[in-house]
């Protein structure tokens, strides 16, 4: 017997919902997936709309503040579409110990927009990000002072 919730399809046709669907089956309808549902979801739209959060909501049960908590929560979900480009300056120890506070500053300045939003055209979005765990500065680092 299935008892996986019956999701009529997405009124647009649009094929990245039936492989949302897939993804969502995958995970078996479980709301404690929701955070790799929503990635699939931003993988297969480059954001998430209002639209795709009201479909995984529907899918998993889930109500639609609890979604959207999900997705508003973690910085790596993106509401808006990115923009035509994306600069990512890193804001991690050895790289703002170099200036990358003053890059970030300028590319705000010259495409007025502050970090985490697009320009107005669409063309740039800002973001800032942290290398990690130094593993590409530590190499330049070590290979630097070497
Ligand atoms: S701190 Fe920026 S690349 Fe490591």
């Amino acid at each position: 017997m299935n008892l996986a919730p019956q999701t009529p399809p997405h009124p647009s046709g649009d094929k990245r919902f039936k492989l949302l669907d897939v993804a969502i089956k995958r995970h078996q309808f479980r709301q404690d997936a929701l955070i790799e549902i929503l990635h699939t979801a931003q993988e297969l739209f480059g954001y998430l709309d209002s639209d795709v959060l009201i479909y995984v909501g529907r899918a998993v049960r889930a109500p639609l503040s609890r979604v959207y908590g999900v997705a508003t929560f973690y910085n790596f979900f993106s509401m808006k579409p990115p923009g035509e480009h994306t600069c990512v300056v890193c804001m991690g120890t050895a790289c703002y110990v170099k200036g990358a506070g003053q890059i970030l500053q300028a590319l705000e300045q010259k495409h007025g927009i502050k970090a985490g939003e697009t320009t107005e055209d669409g063309k740039v979005s800002l973001v800032t990000a942290r290398c990690g765990m130094g593993t590409f500065c530590s190499s330049q680092t070590s290979r630097a002072t070497s």
